[in-house]
């Protein structure tokens, strides 16, 4: 299964802060006995490099994305280590380039129009919405689907079990990105059960605004 289609799947993208590949390993279990088999390191630790790499290399079935993405030295580094691909908090035109030369998939991130449209001129349609709360939410994604038909959102920012059923019954939008699924005190204390109830319960509300999609305009 490629990326995309284990997004459409799940809905949902946990975004990690972690110390060490031994935390990465909490989360990535929990998220695997939750059945999402993705998830999104974020380079804003020291320890993002080695959690990224010991993920690969003892759970390969995982699809791990380097998040928080500023550079390219970091890009570059997220690479080596086996990321499988990039979220950037914005659009940057030589990352771009520099992830399509290394063949890696880019999400970068966007916030308005002007940034919607020049993503779609690099032909990336995968974006994320981002600081998604803050910069309007649900309204703001809905003003934006009929102007950008082929822009397809992942909202981060903001995102928790209490309004993520009105952003996965947007029809622009992919799945939701964020923390709340990688409680870092879960994550610090070990508490693998603790974090796979979050994420079925996340599921289950996936499920629940597939239900409820149809109705929402
Ligand atoms: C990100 O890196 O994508 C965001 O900081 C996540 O935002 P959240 O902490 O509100 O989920």
């Amino acid at each position: 299964m490629g990326i995309l289609n284990m997004m459409e799947k799940v809905r949902v993208i946990p975004v990690a802060v972690v110390e060490s590949p031994a935390e990465a390993c909490v989360l990535a279990d929990a998220m695997q006995d939750a059945g999402i088999l993705i998830l999104e390191i974020t380079f804003r630790t020291p320890g993002a490099v080695e959690a990224i790499r010991h993920l690969r290399e003892t759970r390969p079935e995982m699809m791990v994305g380097a998040g928080t993405i500023l550079t390219l030295v970091q890009a570059e580094q997220a690479l080596h280590a086996g990321a499988c691909f990039m979220v950037s908090p914005g659009l940057d035109e030589e990352m771009v380039a520099w992830c399509r030369s290394a063949g890696i998939p880019l999400i970068p991130g966007v916030a308005t129009p002007s940034e919607v449209m020049a993503a779609l001129r690099h032909g990336l349609h995968v974006l994320k919405f981002f600081p998604a709360e803050a910069m309007g939410g649900v309204n703001t994604l809905k003003a934006l689907a009929p102007v950008f038909p082929h822009a397809r959102f992942i909202p981060t920012g903001g995102i928790h079990a209490g309004n993520l059923v009105d952003y996965l019954r947007l029809p622009n939008v992919i799945a939701c990105g964020g923390t709340w699924l990688a409680d870092r005190r879960l994550i610090r204390e070990g508490r693998r059960e603790d974090l796979a109830r979050l994420a079925r319960e996340a599921r289950a509300l996936a499920e629940q605004a597939k239900g409820s999609a149809a109705s929402s305009e």
